[in-house]
């Protein structure tokens, strides 16, 4: 939509207005200076022009609109199945089904061309019709007979023919123009009706009388969500992150981790139930004071096209160079940036790229010259290299004074040092407690430490530290 449809709007706001302007000013001050030559024959002249007009109807009747409508789907569906088919030739060409995949390309490709001969199918006829009303052979023909007839009958000069076969042939421009402009027109009003669809979707409410947090407590007072209609992700969760302490979350993938600490930065705001800082709902709070209270790092991490430093300092804009490093060096990243061509102010996605270990420990640098009171750090699995497991340690250990710190954890090392994990399934919290306390219950977070066990004699006996960590139910 933005693509696509934004660029077939663009001409008629950017350059139809101008266009109209020219193509009607012309003919009606030629149609004007026609008449007062012979109002008979300017009548005769208009004949291929109302011709045209009569047949422009029946280019939008239903059935014509609704194989315009099934072109247009068409087209977007050949647009999405080629995105998908370029994200997933990795994994085709290791796992194969190359035939499969292409199956559905092939499929849009075969929609779009029997949608495309049948829109055509049903116009060409009445567009040759409209083209051959208005091409200059036949104009001329008409003003020649309509002329000759009134020479012949005495009812006209014979020099008074002249501008009519000069400027009739002008007349039937701007008809020419408005059916090209038509299809223009309604593409862009197909189009326009799709982005209006998007600006619709309701942006989360702002309050009108925001309201301060008091202190940095987060509550979470039976918390209810779900991405679709009648499938819960979070069943009722009652969680308290004490300022000075450290939450973990632990459960296995799927359990709806992500997608509650996502309601801290409020992402979404909950079906049912409360999430609260500083005994504030979120809802009541101003968008600029929360993020200027909670950062985020995420488990899949998008750095911005832009140096190193304004990557480490987006929070922080006018931070000094000194604040940034101890941030990089705090996060462990200080190192690497370093080896870069152009160091801090080497350009990301162009002159450098970086791992998704590097790209989350700068992350964890932002997040950490932030500064803010509350934390919230979902640790990536694929990325938990020994280096980037550093940097969590540092960022939930450095300034632990009375930050809230919420992580979801993977890894053992962190949930260890965590004041109280949460255990998460299927969307509600099955245990809580210290980690001790937890091991000694010998339940489901003992179940998950044993995995981490298990997974690091079998990393420390095959000599792989990065073994993904696979926590089962
Ligand atoms: N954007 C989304 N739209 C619809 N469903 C989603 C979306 N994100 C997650 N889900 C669904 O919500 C459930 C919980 O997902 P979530 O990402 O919170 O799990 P998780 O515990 O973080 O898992 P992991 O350990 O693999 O990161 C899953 O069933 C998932 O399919
Ligand atoms: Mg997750």
């Amino acid at each position: 939509m933005v693509g696509e449809d934004v660029s077939a709007v663009h001409p008629f706001i950017a350059h139809a207005p101008g266009e109209l302007t020219a193509a009607f000013v012309v003919p009606l001050v030629s149609l004007a200076y026609l008449f007062t030559v012979d109002w008979r024959l300017t009548l005769i002249t208009l004949v291929p022009v109302a011709l045209a007009v009569a047949m422009v109807p029946l280019m939008m009747t239903p059935a014509r609109l609704r194989e315009q409508e099934e072109f247009d789907a068409a087209m977007g569906r050949i647009a999405s199945s080629v995105v998908e088919f370029v994200q997933g030739i990795a994994v085709v060409k290791v796992f194969g089904g190359g035939e499969r995949a292409h199956r559905a390309f092939r499929t849009a490709v075969g929609d779009f061309v029997s949608s495309f001969y049948r829109m055509v199918r049903g116009l060409s006829g009445i567009a040759a019709g409209v083209q051959l009303a208005l091409s200059p052979p036949f104009v001329l023909l008409v003003v020649l007979i309509g002329g000759a007839v009134l020479v012949t009958s005495g009812g006209m000069a014979p020099a008074d023919l002249l501008p009519f076969l000069l400027l009739g042939l002008g007349l039937t421009a701007p008809v020419a123009a408005l059916g090209h402009g038509f299809d223009d027109l309604q593409a862009a009003r197909r189009a326009a009706g799709r982005i209006a669809e998007v600006a619709a979707v309701p942006a989360l409410p702002e309050p009108a009388r925001p309201v301060a947090p008091r202190g940095h407590r987060v509550e979470l007072r039976d918390v209810r969500f779900g991405y679709d209609e009648g499938h819960e992700v979070l069943r009722g969760i009652d969680v308290v992150l004490e300022p000075g302490t450290v939450t973990a979350v632990v459960g296995p993938s799927g359990s709806g981790k992500s997608t509650l600490v996502q309601l801290l930065p409020r992402f979404f705001d909950p079906t049912h139930g409360s999430v609260r800082l500083g005994g504030v709902d979120l809802r009541e709070l101003d968008g600029r004071q929360l993020y200027a209270t909670v950062s985020f790092v995420f488990q899949d991490v998008r750095l911005l096209r832009a140096s190193v430093a304004d990557n480490i300092a987006l929070a922080v804009p006018d931070a000094g160079l000194d604040d940034v490093v101890r941030a990089a060096r705090q996060a462990n990243i200080h190192d690497r940036i370093l080896e870069l061509p152009r160091g801090y102010d080497t350009v990301l996605g162009a002159d450098a790229t970086f791992s998704g270990g590097e790209a989350q420990r700068i992350s964890i640098a932002r997040a950490l010259l932030a500064d803010t009171p509350v934390l919230v750090l979902d640790e990536a699995t694929a990325f938990a290299d020994p280096q980037t497991e550093r940097a969590v340690r540092h960022a939930l250990a450095t300034p632990a004074g009375d930050r809230t710190v919420l992580v979801i954890a993977h890894r053992l090392e962190t949930v260890a040092d965590a004041d109280t994990v949460v255990v998460l399934e299927d969307g509600a919290v099955v245990e809580r407690g210290s980690p001790a306390e937890l091991l000694a219950r010998d339940g489901r977070f003992a179940a998950f430490w044993q995995s981490c066990l298990k997974r690091d004699d079998h990393a420390n006996a095959t000599g792989d530290s990065n073994a993904p960590l696979q926590v089962s139910r």
